[in-house]
């Protein structure tokens, strides 16, 4: 059994495509989504995805607008950026590029963002939404995840579901997402006893835990869904995810590649978020 290949690049490209449509109606009320998007550092990495976002923007037609600020920078001078942007009704959307520098209270800077333009879903009242099932930004990662379920048509009802990895960027408002969507869902982490184990009874198995390959194929339920949202590079400047692509795609029924699986699709949920804030401010 070879898996079929959940594409990013092409499910974000369609779903971009029917953004138009929400873009012509903002412009026929004379609103253009805004974002801004700000970078403290510089961190390779993060520097590569910011300016993807950018570019994404741009593509859709949403106006952006990056602020970056060297790495020592005082905390205060990104507080003030961000009370610009919050007062400023050009931008529908803020995004702090994470992780910020140690000197820097991360938590305190997310809930600096003005909530109704927190198109990230990281502020706390954000978070609780989201776990209660309220009406929500859902978090771009886990968002993307789900829309990749939703077109290849894989029901979540009643399916175990595993998610590796805690992060609050990813892990849990992935479980929050997979259960409300009516999966069983176990979480591990770095203290997990035999994680294959768990990993073996997975029909969904979401690898977010940031290192190369740990996800071997040995450790895949035959048939299981594989969402590898994990982007490491390895010494020889190549890119790969947490699963070990080329064994497991022998094993699972569908996975994601890295590059072009999750990554795309978590651009591609953030402009859908920018949008859905332009929608309602303008209903506001
Ligand atoms: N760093 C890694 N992923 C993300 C993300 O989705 N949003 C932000 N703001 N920072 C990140």
């Amino acid at each position: 059994m070879t898996a079929q290949i959940l594409d990013g690049n092409a499910l974000g490209q369609k779903l971009r495509a029917g953004f138009k449509f929400k873009t012509d109606e903002l412009a026929a009320h004379g609103v253009r989504p805004g974002l801004a998007v700000i970078l403290v550092g510089e961190d390779a990495a993060s520097q590569v995805y910011v300016r993807n976002k950018v570019n994404a923007c741009a593509q859709a037609g949403i106006h952006s607008e990056k602020y970056l600020f060297a790495s020592d920078v005082a905390p205060q001078e990104v507080f003030d950026k961000i009370a610009e942007l919050n007062a400023d009704p050009k931008i529908h959307g803020i995004l702090v590029q994470l992780p910020l520098p140690k000197h820097f209270d991360a938590e305190a800077v997310l809930e600096a963002i003005a909530a109704e333009k927190d198109v990230d879903g990281f502020r706390a009242e954000n978070v609780g939404a989201l776990m209660q099932g309220h009406p929500c930004f859902i978090p771009c990662t886990p968002y993307g995840a789900m829309k990749f379920f939703e077109d290849a048509g894989i029901r979540l009802k009643g399916k175990e579901a595993v998610v590796v990895g805690r992060s609050n960027i990813v892990g849990k408002p992935m479980a929050m997402l997979l259960m409300h969507a009516g999966a069983t869902v176990t979480v591990c982490h770095s203290q997990t006893q035999d994680l294959k184990a768990h990993c073996l009874r997975a029909d969904i198995l979401v690898a977010a835990i940031g290192r190369p390959k740990m996800i071997t194929a040995d450790m895949v339920k035959p048939g299981a869904v594989v969402i590898d949202v994990g982007i490491n590079r390895l010494p020889d400047g190549k890119l790969c995810g947490d699963v070990d692509f080329e064994s497991a795609k022998h094993v699972a029924s569908f996975i994601t590649p890295v590059p072009g699986g999750v990554g795309p699709m978590t651009i591609t949920m953030l402009l859908a978020n920018t949008l859905e804030s332009a929608e309602r401010a303008l209903t506001a």
